[in-house]
């Protein structure tokens, strides 16, 4: 099922997701709706607060960013905890389904040491870098209640205050399904 995208300015994406069950009721078809939405609105990665949720739970295909090194990179992530960050910072510029229009460039360290259990609830303690990591750093921080251009400078986030204003209130035009914070 597709499901609207909550905007920026939705008090949902500043939460702090809760850590999922084992037997979470419609575990499966959550995880199947979030591909949907995900793919539907072109999007590489989307994190359950995004579709209104506050759970930590967030799903990456990283594949059409084409990163040589991870030819196919599709995972779902269930309580999630970044262990470590590492390597080296790089600048990349980031857009989010909950920010459409907007893109700026942010700077995340290389390499991410993670655990998390996947759709089958098997946990997994991984190393990954370059694209798919600066992708599940986003997702992540979803997960936290941080968005991407919170990393902004001031400068920046002075400059973009009335445009974030402007989605918050529904100004906008996408060609996916979303949910507005003032139009509930
Ligand atoms: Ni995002």
């Amino acid at each position: 099922m597709i499901l609207p995208i909550v905007a920026y300015g939705d008090p949902v994406l500043r939460k702090k997701a809760v850590p999922l069950t084992k037997d979470y009721d419609g575990l499966e078809m959550l995880i199947d709706s979030m591909w949907e939405t995900m793919y539907e609105s072109n999007g590489v990665g989307l994190a359950a607060p995004q579709i209104g949720k506050s759970l930590n739970l967030f799903v990456v295909d990283a594949g059409p960013m084409q990163d040589a090194d991870y030819p196919e990179f599709k995972k779902v992530f269930i309580n999630a905890e970044i262990i470590e960050e590492f390597g080296e910072k790089w600048e990349y510029e980031e857009g989010c389904l909950s920010i459409p229009h907007i893109r700026d460039n942010v700077k995340r360290y290389s390499d991410i040491a993670i655990r998390y259990w996947d759709e089958h609830f098997v946990e997994h303690e991984e190393e990954f870098h370059g694209m798919p990591a600066r992708v599940i750093q986003h997702e992540y921080d979803h997960i936290k209640g941080v968005l991407f251009v919170d990393h902004l400078s001031e400068l920046r986030k002075r400059l973009l205050k009335n445009k974030l204003i402007t989605i918050s209130k529904g100004g906008v035009e996408v060609d996916y399904k979303m949910r507005f914070p003032s139009t509930r």
